[in-house]
């Protein structure tokens, strides 16, 4: 049987979500996914203002009811009183997966010094992986870069889909013991 990954993308915009604005970001991190991956996946997208308690309703139903393994925010991690994504995941998840911000925080800080205003994170709320990004479009391919590698096989073992990346653009890291054959 093939796993059709269902992959989340909330952006996180009050100017977006009141259409003042264009979302770039969701677009952006549609593109990096079919570029990256070569297993199937759908996206179920979301544009949403900067609020709790909305945002943790938006990420509890796609992780829920709409039965994503992944979800992709982007924007609302900086310092401003209305950035509330960090704390919208952290409320939703049962797990907080920390590496995820470490190491985009770490690679965003050799592109821009501003990279340290971010509090981007990660968690697992049931069988699914939520991961922030920041709102700059250009952040998004930046930091999926760095902690893409990691998702398949973290999703696999909170019992989302089977993802699989083209190696020539990607290579994700799995065991020997979790890969299965190509289908
Ligand atoms: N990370 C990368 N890779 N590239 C960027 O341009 N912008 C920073 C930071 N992280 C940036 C980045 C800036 S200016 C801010 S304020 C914070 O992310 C938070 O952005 P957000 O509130 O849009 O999520």
């Amino acid at each position: 049987m093939t796993d059709i990954a269902r992959i989340g993308i909330v952006t996180v915009s009050d100017r977006a979500s009141r259409g003042e604005y264009e979302d770039r970001g969701g677009p952006a991190i549609r593109e990096y996914l079919s570029e990256v991956l070569s297993s199937p996946f759908e996206v179920v997208a979301r544009v949403v203002p900067d609020e709790r308690p909305g945002l943790d309703a938006a990420l509890t139903e796609l992780c829920d009811a709409e039965g994503c393994c992944l979800v992709i925010t982007t924007g609302g991690t900086g310092p401003a009183v209305r950035d509330v994504t960090p704390e919208a995941t952290e409320a939703v998840c049962a797990k907080m997966m920390p590496g995820f911000g470490e190491l985009m925080r770490k690679v965003s800080l050799e592109k821009v010094p501003t990279a340290i205003l971010s509090r981007q994170t990660a968690g697992i709320r049931g069988a699914a992986l939520i991961v922030n990004l920041p709102g700059q479009p250009k952040a998004i391919r930046e930091c999926l870069d760095a902690v893409f590698p990691a998702i398949p096989y973290c999703v696999e073992l909170i019992g989302g889909a089977y993802i699989t990346t083209d190696e020539e653009r990607l290579v994700a890291f799995r065991p020997k013991s979790a890969r299965r054959p190509p289908a």
